[in-house]
């Protein structure tokens, strides 16, 4: 007996061993002696691309489990594919014949001796065909089993399933008579505001809100063409729609002997086209009591369905904190990291134990909330626009460092592409912090070291967004964006004279550096220079390029190597010079003795600078004939970026009024409705339902309209 003691003790760990933020997961003999067989992975074929592709494949690395990545032709060169132990190429870019074909990658599956399947999110993760598919060809399928992803898949069955659990539901009308009538008759038992959604829609697709019976037809219509689209089944449900609501989450956890638990709250609230945009765990201003309610509540969810695996009971909330079952979210969410951040936890690891079998890591107990983490979704958009999609090239790319309270969770490197084909998120910025505010610095420095050159992100926007006093206060609901949207979208400001001197500053030693006499010639004599030109966007601003006029800087060459600038009539005084740390350059100068240094980026005509103040963009202008088409040159109605025409609701001859429906576009997986930009007879229509539409092409052409001349 004395030797066992000596040895338990000596298997204590040490008491100064840090707490549960670096805490490793250890196995118990049972975990260990549960039985192979169903369970052996040694290699995972992840069914998915770009970050989350990358994020499952860390984990996989970090445990010795092989990756085999599977890609589309347009992703032939991406980080997902140089990371992989093994890749595959799966088809054309589209989609629907690479990643969401269940027999190729499948196929790829048995060819390359995968153990097990991870389908990140979206694509085929939440598929039971997939998931069932999986399972008769002898390959785990890390998720939930089939049943669960149909039960929560259709909510009418889900909401019923959590009624009868005791989860609180909202009211609204699941049945199965889809008739106009049946559907606007229960809007009105419900009550407006309702939200029409597809019952088997997630992500914001196939969603509207109707606020009047009169509105209702077209926003039913609409959800039902955008379901179609998505999820080819244009079911739809009706519910209460509660004003002003949180969206709050709860991360749970289940495994194959019953277990289930609950990793905490993240706030989802602030979104912009019903699709999130930054998250936070834990929720802010959520008390201890509620917390454990929510908590208890997913738990019981999970349980209901038996759920394994890693997924997310998703609830609306109102101001007094009472919260309703919305959703059950069969997957990993993109917003993962957030959680796991405040538990110290590896969920995909999580994942890849439980898919072999093994028992939860923790239990509820073993879980501790620690700080305060935040994820902001970086996005080619253009928040101007009402944040329009974008695709493009990332020409210039920086990012922070990151380290063990700042992950940065990104598939695609500078150089690469965001292609029109998929989801245009660039990358997720993750903070960790001891409290709300210290990690809401972390990430407004963070995002001010988020630097893109060559497309429209939305860093600017999610700095003003975070920046907010109300989001600050932590007061958040879906409605943030249009409540605060004057203070959100500022008027740009034109870059400031100094600015633009740090900008021809910028330019003129780029063209000392190519040009070795340039300085030579003038043997210490002042000599003349004027640059003209035209600024984009100014500090603080928002990316929007304004047509301000050109500006003449006259650079006065000093014997003392300094510079002289006049703008105006005002003169500034300017040195520095260009200082390059890795990729990376930095403009060291100083403008009338006020030291500072941007990043400097200069491309093709422009010049960047990037500080913690903000960012600047400031042009050489390019002669007319060179610049852009113009858009709607002859007042018709463009397309705003390359698309299929879902709908044509015009024909030539028709009375429009300015703001009608014309068509319905789709492009980057969402619907836009092309409105007419006046009032008038409709000439031509250019296109056809079904057609492929270029960005600026000319849709609809109006009649000369007889009161102009
Ligand atoms: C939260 O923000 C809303 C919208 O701006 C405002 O009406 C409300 O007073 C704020 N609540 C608190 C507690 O500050």
């Amino acid at each position: 007996p004395f030797i066992a003691l000596a040895i338990s003790v000596v298997l204590l760990p040490p008491c100064s061993m840090p707490k549960a933020r670096s805490r490793r997961w250890v196995g118990t003999l049972d975990q260990f002696s549960f039985p192979l067989g169903q369970g052996r992975i040694e290699k995972v074929l992840i069914a998915n691309r770009g970050e989350i592709a990358c994020r499952v494949m860390r984990t996989a690395k970090k445990m010795g489990v092989r990756s085999v990545a599977v890609y589309s032709d347009a992703d032939r060169h991406s980080m997902h594919v140089a990371m992989a132990d093994e890749a595959y190429n799966i088809g054309p870019a589209a989609s629907q014949q690479s990643y969401l074909s269940m027999e190729k990658v499948l196929e790829v599956a048995k060819r390359s001796g995968s153990h097990a399947v991870h389908p990140g999110y979206g694509f085929l993760s939440e598929n039971t065909e997939f998931a069932e598919a999986c399972k008769q060809e002898g390959i785990i399928f890390i998720g939930p089993p089939s049943s669960a992803i149909r039960d929560m898949g259709i909510k009418s069955t889900s909401k019923y399933i959590m009624s009868a659990a005791g989860v609180p539901i909202i009211e609204g009308y699941h049945g199965d008579d889809q008739s106009d009538e049946k559907l606007q008759a229960e809007a009105v038992r419900i009550g407006y505001p309702v939200m029409i959604k597809a019952v088997r829609g997630g992500g914001g697709k196939g969603m509207r809100i109707s606020h009047t019976a009169e509105d209702f037809h077209e926003q039913l219509e609409s959800a039902r063409r955008e379901a179609r689209k998505s999820f080819n089944d244009d079911v739809m449900l009706v519910e209460k729609f509660v004003e002003d609501p949180r969206h709050v989450e709860v991360q749970v956890f289940g495994d194959q002997h019953g277990n289930a638990v609950y990793l905490f709250e993240r706030d989802c609230s602030v979104q912009r086209r019903h699709q999130k945009i930054i998250e936070e765990a834990p929720g802010p201003g959520i008390s201890e009591e509620v917390r454990w309610k929510l908590g208890e509540a997913a738990v019981r969810a999970a349980k209901a369905v038996n759920y394994v695996g890693a997924g997310t009971v998703e609830f609306i909330m109102d101001a007094q904190h009472n919260f309703y079952f919305m959703e059950m979210n069969t997957r990993l969410q993109v917003e993962h990291p957030v959680s796991e951040m405040i538990t110290g936890t590896d969920l995909v690891e999580w994942q890849l134990r439980v898919a072999a079998g093994e028992r939860l890591p923790l239990l509820q107990d073993e879980i501790e909330l620690m700080g305060h983490s935040f994820e902001a979704r970086i996005y080619a958009e253009d928040p101007n626009n009402d944040f329009l999609p974008g695709a493009g090239p990332l020409l210039h790319l920086s990012t922070p460092p990151a380290d063990e309270y700042t992950r940065i969770e990104t598939g695609v490197r500078e150089g690469d592409e965001v292609s029109a084909h998929y989801d245009p998120m660039i990358a997720k910025l993750v903070v960790w912090g001891e409290d709300r505010s210290a990690a809401l610095k972390k990430l407004r420095y963070g995002l001010r070291q988020y630097n893109i050159v060559g497309l429209n992100t939305n860093i600017d926007f999610l700095l003003s967004l975070s920046g907010h006093p109300e989001f600050e206060a932590g007061n958040v609901t879906t409605s943030f964006i249009p409540q605060h949207y004057e203070q959100l979208f500022p008027k740009p400001i034109p870059p400031s004279r100094a600015t633009l001197c740090q900008a021809a500053l910028g330019l003129l030693l780029r063209e000392r550096a190519s040009t070795q006499t340039f300085r030579d010639k003038s043997n210490g004599e002042e000599q003349q220079q004027a640059f003209h030109l035209s600024s984009g966007r100014g500090k603080t601003s928002q990316p929007v390029f304004f047509l301000s006029a050109e500006v003449e800087v006259t650079v006065t060459y000093n014997s003392d190597g300094t510079y002289s600038m006049e703008i105006g009539g005002e003169m500034f005084q300017v040195s520095g010079e260009v200082e390059t740390e890795g990729q990376t350059s930095f403009l060291h100068c100083s403008v009338n003795g006020v030291k500072s240094r941007p990043k400097l980026v200069i491309l093709d005509n422009t010049v960047h600078l990037f500080s913690m103040e903000g960012s600047a963009e400031v042009s050489v202008p390019v002669p007319k004939f060179l610049a852009g088409v113009s858009t709607g040159a002859q007042g018709g109605a463009v397309a705003p970026m390359t698309g299929t025409i879902e709908k044509v609701l015009v024909k030539a001859g028709d009375t429009v009024q300015m703001g009608d429906a014309l068509m319905v576009m789709n492009a980057m997986k969402m619907e836009h409705t092309i409105r007419a930009p006046k009032a008038g007879v409709i000439k031509k229509v250019f296109f056809k339902e079904g057609s492929q539409a270029n960005r600026h092409a000319a849709l609809v052409e109006f009649e000369e309209a007889a009161e102009e001349e």
